[in-house]
């Protein structure tokens, strides 16, 4: 029996170190360890092994079949390595395709950067707020008819018992009261540049777009700080020629209030096919209300303030040598588009 194994093992090792391909390998597993292979023929025997033999050739065996079993493997890997194909290191490596920031976030980086050298402060409030802060502080009562301007998106939700329904902030004037709650005391000098949600899509409306508001309360703030501020922003932003105008207007939560234009890129304001007049509408400005600042917990007998909230697309599309004909392509994903800038 011992030579018998010897033997078998001997045989086996030859075989597989003669072997030429895996095919081969996984043949010759079979015929020696596979169910019915020689080796496990062998296993099988052991029980007619008399007494203290037994144990031996059970060792033998095993051994045998480790030794096969660790062969068959690192044959395979050896034909592994060999079937890899050559690989020359000095082929200059693929680059990983390569993106950039979304024209709307480039937007809003440099209206943040403009805003914040002349001391304004960026923040952020809720996406979703509630009826009181987008509406009811500002202003208009419930069922006010100029809530219609905005038209809004409700939450379905709980109503707060106090604030009202939650709503998609359908202007960035949210922020105002939040603002002021926030800061307590004046002076207050911020930028709130958020999302908007309204429900309107065409080729100059998407239901969510992006506005940036500015709110300046301090003692002794006028129009003249709006208009200068205003005018600051159209020449660091849009370049030296361009002006902005203040157009009467009516908003319920300033008082007076104005529509801001600013002069065409294309004719400069002179007048064209694409401004008409010379002037684009940018967005609404006005002096803050009393009530409103009231309502922020800011004592109108000792502070007055200003505030505008103007679209980011919009604004980014009137810097001249940009033209998109229609705002859904900035958001269709679609990189042919998205590529260019
Ligand atoms: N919130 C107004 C809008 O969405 C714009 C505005 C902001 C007007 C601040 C006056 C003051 O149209």
């Amino acid at each position: 029996m011992r030579e018998e194994i010897l033997s078998l093992k001997n045989q086996a090792i030859a075989q597989i170190s003669a072997a030429k391909s895996t095919e081969d390998l996984e043949e010759l597993r079979i015929v020696y360890l596979g169910r019915s292979g020689k080796l496990t023929e062998l296993f099988k025997k052991i029980k007619t092994v008399p007494g203290e033999e037994k144990k031996l050739v059970g060792v033998l065996i095993n051994e045998a079949k480790n030794a096969l079993v660790s062969l068959l493997s690192e044959k395979k890997n050896s034909f592994k390595e060999s079937a890899r194909e050559w690989f020359d290191p000095t082929i200059p490596g693929i680059k990983p395709p390569q993106g950039h920031l979304h024209l709307v976030t480039k937007a809003i980086d440099e209206i943040a950067k403009t805003f914040a050298q002349i001391g304004f402060v960026r923040v952020r409030y809720p996406e979703v707020d509630w009826d009181w802060f987008a509406f009811e502080g500002l202003n208009m009562a419930k069922d006010h008819p100029a809530r219609d301007v905005w038209e809004t998106f409700f939450v379905e939700a709980p109503a707060h018992p106090r604030y009202g329904q939650m709503v998609y902030t359908p202007h960035t004037s949210s922020g105002q009261i939040r603002e002021m709650q926030r800061v307590k005391e004046p002076p207050i000098r911020m930028i709130n540049i958020a999302k908007c949600y309204r429900r309107q899509i065409d080729a100059s409306h998407y239901p969510m777009f992006h506005q940036f508001e500015g709110l300046v309360i301090d003692k002794g703030i006028s129009i003249v700080h709006l208009k200068g501020t205003l005018d600051y922003f159209a020449r660091n932003f849009f370049g030296s020629q361009r002006k902005t105008r203040l157009r009467p207007y009516h908003f319920q939560f300033t008082e007076p209030s104005f529509e801001v234009d600013i002069t065409c890129g294309i004719c400069m304001g002179k007048g064209c096919k694409v401004c008409k007049e010379g002037w684009l509408e940018l967005g609404g400005a006005g002096m803050v209300h009393p009530t409103v600042l009231k309502n922020g917990g800011v004592d109108p007998e000792k502070y007055t303030g200003f505030a505008f909230g103007l679209g980011v697309e919009r604004t980014y599309m009137m810097k001249s040598g940009l033209s998109v004909p229609d705002i859904r392509l900035l958001y269709s994903s679609d990189l042919k588009i998205l590529r260019q800038f």
